[in-house]
Protein backbone atom coordinates (compact mmCIF):
# COMPACT_ATOMS: atom_id res chain seq x y z
CA UNK A 1 0.00 0.00 0.00
CA UNK A 2 0.82 3.37 -0.84
CA UNK A 3 2.67 5.27 2.43
CA UNK A 4 0.34 8.70 2.45
CA UNK A 5 2.13 11.43 1.55
CA UNK A 6 1.46 15.37 2.44
CA UNK A 7 0.40 16.22 -0.87
CA UNK A 8 -2.80 13.63 -0.43
CA UNK A 9 -3.29 15.30 2.77
CA UNK A 10 -3.27 18.85 1.09
CA UNK A 11 -5.74 17.35 -1.74
CA UNK A 12 -8.32 16.03 0.92
CA UNK A 13 -8.49 19.05 2.56
CA UNK A 14 -8.45 21.22 -0.60
CA UNK A 15 -5.68 23.47 0.37
CA UNK A 16 -2.00 23.58 -0.15
CA UNK A 17 0.92 21.33 0.84
CA UNK A 18 2.62 24.73 2.52
CA UNK A 19 -0.34 25.03 4.34
CA UNK A 20 -0.87 21.60 5.25
CA UNK A 21 2.96 21.90 6.20
CA UNK A 22 2.62 24.62 8.23
CA UNK A 23 -0.46 23.77 10.30
CA UNK A 24 1.02 20.42 10.99
CA UNK A 25 4.52 22.12 12.19
CA UNK A 26 2.41 23.91 15.03
CA UNK A 27 3.29 26.60 13.03
CA UNK A 28 -0.58 27.91 12.52
CA UNK A 29 -1.43 30.94 13.83
CA UNK A 30 -2.05 32.85 10.44
CA UNK A 31 -4.75 29.71 9.12
CA UNK A 32 -8.46 30.33 9.91
CA UNK A 33 -9.99 27.53 12.45
CA UNK A 34 -11.89 26.14 9.78
CA UNK A 35 -8.59 25.53 7.74
CA UNK A 36 -6.90 23.90 10.76
CA UNK A 37 -9.49 22.10 11.26
CA UNK A 38 -9.91 20.52 7.39
CA UNK A 39 -6.61 19.88 7.75
CA UNK A 40 -6.55 17.74 11.06
CA UNK A 41 -9.25 15.89 9.76
CA UNK A 42 -7.62 15.12 6.25
CA UNK A 43 -4.57 14.00 8.39
CA UNK A 44 -6.75 12.06 10.89
CA UNK A 45 -9.07 10.47 7.86
CA UNK A 46 -5.93 9.78 5.45
CA UNK A 47 -3.59 8.26 8.53
CA UNK A 48 -1.17 10.44 7.40
CA UNK A 49 2.42 10.70 10.38
CA UNK A 50 5.18 12.82 8.89
CA UNK A 51 8.47 11.63 7.76
CA UNK A 52 10.74 12.97 10.86
CA UNK A 53 14.04 13.51 8.76
CA UNK A 54 12.14 15.22 5.64
CA UNK A 55 10.83 17.05 8.48
CA UNK A 56 14.42 18.28 9.60
CA UNK A 57 15.58 18.96 6.06
CA UNK A 58 12.43 21.24 5.47
CA UNK A 59 13.33 22.87 8.81
CA UNK A 60 10.71 21.73 11.55
CA UNK A 61 10.14 23.31 14.75
CA UNK A 62 9.85 20.32 16.18
CA UNK A 63 13.03 19.28 17.95
CA UNK A 64 14.01 15.27 18.15
CA UNK A 65 16.14 14.42 21.35
CA UNK A 66 18.09 11.36 21.22
CA UNK A 67 18.94 9.77 24.84
CA UNK A 68 20.78 6.94 25.65
CA UNK A 69 20.78 5.29 28.26
CA UNK A 70 21.66 1.61 29.36
CA UNK A 71 18.72 -0.13 30.74
CA UNK A 72 15.14 0.34 30.27
CA UNK A 73 14.26 -2.30 32.95
CA UNK A 74 15.89 -0.72 36.15
CA UNK A 75 13.65 1.88 37.73
CA UNK A 76 16.41 4.07 38.63
CA UNK A 77 16.61 5.01 34.45
CA UNK A 78 13.10 4.48 33.33
CA UNK A 79 12.41 7.06 36.24
CA UNK A 80 14.36 9.40 34.89
CA UNK A 81 13.05 8.77 31.49
CA UNK A 82 9.60 9.40 32.53
CA UNK A 83 10.50 12.56 34.22
CA UNK A 84 11.59 13.85 30.62
CA UNK A 85 8.74 12.70 28.99
CA UNK A 86 6.61 14.48 31.64
CA UNK A 87 8.80 17.95 31.08
CA UNK A 88 9.27 17.65 27.46
CA UNK A 89 7.72 21.08 25.76
CA UNK A 90 5.04 20.21 22.98
CA UNK A 91 7.71 20.74 20.23
CA UNK A 92 10.13 18.33 21.49
CA UNK A 93 9.65 14.51 20.17
CA UNK A 94 12.21 11.75 22.73
CA UNK A 95 13.81 9.41 21.39
CA UNK A 96 15.03 6.25 24.02
CA UNK A 97 17.50 4.59 23.03
CA UNK A 98 19.33 1.98 25.04
CA UNK A 99 23.10 0.95 24.93
CA UNK A 100 25.90 -1.14 25.90
CA UNK A 101 29.39 0.31 26.44
CA UNK A 102 30.80 -1.46 23.02
CA UNK A 103 27.81 -0.27 21.16
CA UNK A 104 27.74 3.53 22.09
CA UNK A 105 29.43 5.00 19.31
CA UNK A 106 27.11 3.29 16.78
CA UNK A 107 24.46 3.74 18.38
CA UNK A 108 25.19 7.71 18.63
CA UNK A 109 26.22 8.08 14.78
CA UNK A 110 23.31 5.97 14.50
CA UNK A 111 20.34 8.99 16.17
CA UNK A 112 22.87 11.25 14.18
CA UNK A 113 22.15 10.01 10.79
CA UNK A 114 18.31 10.05 12.10
CA UNK A 115 18.18 13.54 12.36
CA UNK A 116 18.62 14.05 15.91
CA UNK A 117 19.20 17.87 17.20
CA UNK A 118 20.19 17.00 20.36
CA UNK A 119 21.68 14.13 22.54
CA UNK A 120 21.27 12.89 26.08
CA UNK A 121 24.09 10.36 27.23
CA UNK A 122 23.55 8.62 30.05
CA UNK A 123 26.26 6.18 29.76
CA UNK A 124 30.31 6.22 30.28
CA UNK A 125 31.97 8.00 27.21
CA UNK A 126 35.02 6.00 26.94
CA UNK A 127 36.57 8.30 24.30
CA UNK A 128 34.80 11.61 25.45
CA UNK A 129 37.31 13.43 23.01
CA UNK A 130 36.20 11.83 19.57
CA UNK A 131 32.64 11.72 20.48
CA UNK A 132 32.80 15.49 20.89
CA UNK A 133 34.70 15.76 17.98
CA UNK A 134 32.64 14.36 16.13
CA UNK A 135 29.08 15.96 17.31
CA UNK A 136 30.80 19.23 17.21
CA UNK A 137 31.39 18.89 13.64
CA UNK A 138 28.06 17.67 12.63
CA UNK A 139 26.45 20.45 15.27
CA UNK A 140 24.84 17.91 17.84
CA UNK A 141 25.00 19.39 21.08
CA UNK A 142 24.62 16.54 23.66
CA UNK A 143 24.16 16.76 28.05
CA UNK A 144 25.94 14.17 29.48
CA UNK A 145 24.48 12.69 33.47
CA UNK A 146 24.92 9.74 35.69
CA UNK A 147 28.72 10.22 35.48
CA UNK A 148 31.31 11.29 37.81
CA UNK A 149 34.38 12.57 34.86
CA UNK A 150 33.31 15.59 33.90
CA UNK A 151 35.97 16.18 30.99
CA UNK A 152 34.65 20.38 29.97
CA UNK A 153 33.10 19.66 26.91
CA UNK A 154 29.78 20.18 27.33
CA UNK A 155 26.66 20.31 30.04
CA UNK A 156 27.05 17.72 33.07
CA UNK A 157 24.76 16.81 34.94
CA UNK A 158 25.98 14.82 38.65
CA UNK A 159 25.17 13.56 41.79
CA UNK A 160 27.82 14.58 44.79
CA UNK A 161 28.80 10.44 45.16
CA UNK A 162 31.27 11.15 47.36
CA UNK A 163 28.62 12.04 49.81
CA UNK A 164 26.08 9.86 49.11
CA UNK A 165 29.09 6.55 50.09
CA UNK A 166 29.78 8.84 53.04
CA UNK A 167 26.05 9.16 54.30
CA UNK A 168 25.65 5.38 53.71
CA UNK A 169 28.75 4.61 56.05
CA UNK A 170 27.64 7.18 58.88
CA UNK A 171 24.16 5.66 59.34
CA UNK A 172 25.64 2.58 59.59
CA UNK A 173 28.26 3.46 62.06
CA UNK A 174 25.99 5.44 63.99
CA UNK A 175 24.22 1.47 64.39
CA UNK A 176 27.14 0.73 65.87
CA UNK A 177 28.44 -1.95 62.75
CA UNK A 178 32.01 -2.42 62.64
CA UNK A 179 31.98 -5.05 59.81
CA UNK A 180 31.22 -3.74 56.39
CA UNK A 181 31.48 -4.89 53.42
CA UNK A 182 30.89 -2.94 49.62
CA UNK A 183 29.04 -5.16 47.34
CA UNK A 184 30.21 -3.80 43.46
CA UNK A 185 29.44 -4.82 40.32
CA UNK A 186 32.97 -6.02 38.27
CA UNK A 187 32.69 -3.51 35.76
CA UNK A 188 32.92 0.10 38.20
CA UNK A 189 31.66 3.30 36.38
CA UNK A 190 33.66 6.42 37.52
CA UNK A 191 30.63 7.63 39.90
CA UNK A 192 30.49 4.00 41.56
CA UNK A 193 34.38 4.38 42.10
CA UNK A 194 33.20 7.89 43.69
CA UNK A 195 30.53 6.45 46.02
CA UNK A 196 33.07 3.24 46.97
CA UNK A 197 35.67 6.29 47.99
CA UNK A 198 33.09 7.71 50.07
CA UNK A 199 32.21 5.09 51.77
CA UNK A 200 35.56 4.11 52.76
CA UNK A 201 37.68 7.02 52.88
CA UNK A 202 34.44 7.87 56.08
CA UNK A 203 35.11 4.81 57.85
CA UNK A 204 38.99 5.33 57.63
CA UNK A 205 38.80 8.47 59.34
CA UNK A 206 36.59 7.04 61.98
CA UNK A 207 39.22 4.14 62.64
CA UNK A 208 37.52 1.33 61.16
CA UNK A 209 39.22 -1.41 59.83
CA UNK A 210 38.94 -1.30 55.80
CA UNK A 211 35.18 -2.05 54.40
CA UNK A 212 35.33 -5.64 52.42
CA UNK A 213 35.26 -5.28 48.63
CA UNK A 214 33.09 -7.55 46.58
CA UNK A 215 32.21 -7.74 43.51
CA UNK A 216 29.32 -9.76 41.55
CA UNK A 217 26.85 -8.67 38.68
CA UNK A 218 25.24 -5.01 38.09
CA UNK A 219 22.27 -6.76 38.52
CA UNK A 220 19.87 -8.48 41.44
CA UNK A 221 21.09 -11.53 40.10
CA UNK A 222 24.49 -10.34 40.82
CA UNK A 223 23.16 -9.54 44.65
CA UNK A 224 21.70 -12.91 44.88
CA UNK A 225 24.78 -14.86 44.39
CA UNK A 226 27.29 -13.19 46.27
CA UNK A 227 25.16 -13.98 49.46
CA UNK A 228 27.42 -17.17 50.17
CA UNK A 229 30.43 -15.00 49.96
CA UNK A 230 28.69 -12.47 52.50
CA UNK A 231 27.87 -15.00 54.83
CA UNK A 232 31.10 -16.26 54.85
CA UNK A 233 32.61 -13.03 55.62
CA UNK A 234 31.76 -11.50 59.64
CA UNK A 235 30.16 -8.29 57.99
CA UNK A 236 26.67 -7.51 59.85
CA UNK A 237 26.31 -4.93 57.57
CA UNK A 238 26.63 -4.38 53.63
CA UNK A 239 26.62 -1.32 51.37
CA UNK A 240 24.56 -1.92 48.02
CA UNK A 241 26.16 0.05 44.95
CA UNK A 242 22.41 -0.15 43.89
CA UNK A 243 19.24 -0.67 45.21
CA UNK A 244 18.90 -3.55 42.79
CA UNK A 245 21.49 -5.32 44.77
CA UNK A 246 20.27 -4.81 47.49
CA UNK A 247 17.02 -6.24 46.20
CA UNK A 248 19.12 -9.62 45.02
CA UNK A 249 21.11 -9.85 47.97
CA UNK A 250 17.88 -10.01 50.61
CA UNK A 251 16.39 -12.47 48.21
CA UNK A 252 19.41 -14.81 48.30
CA UNK A 253 19.14 -14.32 52.08
CA UNK A 254 15.40 -15.10 52.15
CA UNK A 255 16.09 -18.40 49.87
CA UNK A 256 18.55 -19.33 52.81
CA UNK A 257 15.92 -18.52 55.42
CA UNK A 258 17.72 -15.97 57.01
CA UNK A 259 16.40 -11.71 57.26
CA UNK A 260 16.68 -8.44 57.15
CA UNK A 261 17.87 -6.53 59.55
CA UNK A 262 18.13 -8.98 62.07
CA UNK A 263 21.10 -11.21 60.39
CA UNK A 264 22.26 -8.54 58.12
CA UNK A 265 21.75 -4.82 57.72
CA UNK A 266 21.68 -3.63 53.95
CA UNK A 267 21.72 -0.50 52.57
CA UNK A 268 20.87 0.40 48.91
CA UNK A 269 21.61 3.25 46.81
CA UNK A 270 19.44 5.13 44.27
CA UNK A 271 15.67 5.12 45.96
CA UNK A 272 13.80 3.18 42.85
CA UNK A 273 9.82 3.22 43.89
CA UNK A 274 10.20 -0.42 44.78
CA UNK A 275 12.25 0.65 47.72
CA UNK A 276 9.36 2.01 49.90
CA UNK A 277 7.17 -0.48 48.85
CA UNK A 278 9.32 -3.70 49.78
CA UNK A 279 8.80 -5.92 52.87
CA UNK A 280 10.93 -4.51 54.48
CA UNK A 281 11.53 -1.24 53.28
CA UNK A 282 14.83 -0.76 52.01
CA UNK A 283 17.00 1.89 53.50
CA UNK A 284 19.34 3.69 50.58
CA UNK A 285 20.83 6.73 48.84
CA UNK A 286 18.28 8.32 46.92
CA UNK A 287 19.20 9.83 43.92
CA UNK A 288 16.91 12.78 43.07
CA UNK A 289 16.33 11.00 39.97
CA UNK A 290 13.37 13.04 38.53
CA UNK A 291 15.37 16.68 38.71
CA UNK A 292 18.03 14.75 36.51
CA UNK A 293 15.62 13.77 34.06
CA UNK A 294 14.37 17.35 33.93
CA UNK A 295 17.39 19.21 34.40
CA UNK A 296 18.97 17.40 31.13
CA UNK A 297 15.65 18.21 28.66
CA UNK A 298 16.25 21.55 29.83
CA UNK A 299 19.92 21.97 29.49
CA UNK A 300 19.55 20.49 26.40
CA UNK A 301 16.79 22.50 24.90
CA UNK A 302 19.19 25.26 26.06
CA UNK A 303 22.52 24.09 24.51
CA UNK A 304 20.27 23.90 21.31
CA UNK A 305 19.37 27.26 21.25
CA UNK A 306 22.87 28.67 21.90
CA UNK A 307 25.54 25.89 21.26
CA UNK A 308 28.42 28.13 22.13
CA UNK A 309 27.56 28.86 25.49
CA UNK A 310 29.85 27.54 28.14
CA UNK A 311 29.28 23.69 29.56
CA UNK A 312 27.50 24.16 32.85
CA UNK A 313 28.10 21.42 35.51
CA UNK A 314 25.15 20.65 37.79
CA UNK A 315 25.94 18.65 41.21
CA UNK A 316 22.64 17.40 42.21
CA UNK A 317 22.93 16.13 46.30
CA UNK A 318 21.72 12.95 47.55
CA UNK A 319 20.14 11.95 50.56
CA UNK A 320 20.37 8.94 52.94
CA UNK A 321 16.41 7.56 53.30
CA UNK A 322 15.89 5.51 56.59
CA UNK A 323 13.73 2.43 56.39
CA UNK A 324 13.46 -0.91 57.62
CA UNK A 325 16.92 -3.21 56.25
CA UNK A 326 19.38 -1.64 58.60
CA UNK A 327 18.77 -1.90 62.03
CA UNK A 328 21.43 -0.87 65.89
CA UNK A 329 23.70 -3.71 66.84
CA UNK A 330 25.88 -3.40 70.05
O1 LIG B 1 21.01 1.53 39.25
C1 LIG B 1 21.84 2.02 38.27
C2 LIG B 1 23.04 2.61 38.86
O2 LIG B 1 23.97 2.81 37.88
C3 LIG B 1 22.72 3.94 39.50
O3 LIG B 1 23.21 3.98 40.77
C4 LIG B 1 23.30 4.95 38.60
O4 LIG B 1 23.92 5.99 39.28
C5 LIG B 1 24.16 4.15 37.64
O5 LIG B 1 25.46 4.49 37.57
Amino acid sequence: MKKVSIKDVAHEAGVSVTTVSHILNHNEKRFSKETITKVLNAKETLGYFPNKNAQQLRGSKIKLIGVLLPSLTNPFFSTIMQSMDQNKPDDVDLFFLTTTGKELESNIKQLVERGMDGLIIGRLIENPEALDTYLKKRNVPYVVLDQSEDHGFTDIIRTDEEAGGQLAAEHLIRLGHRSLAIIAPHQMMANMKDRVQGFITYCRAHHLSEPLFMQTELSKAGGASIVPAILESNATAVFAINDEMAIGIMRGLADRGLSVPADLSVVGYDDIDFASYMIPSLTTVAQPMEDIGALALTLIMKKIQSPDSNPEKVELPNKLVIRETTRQVN
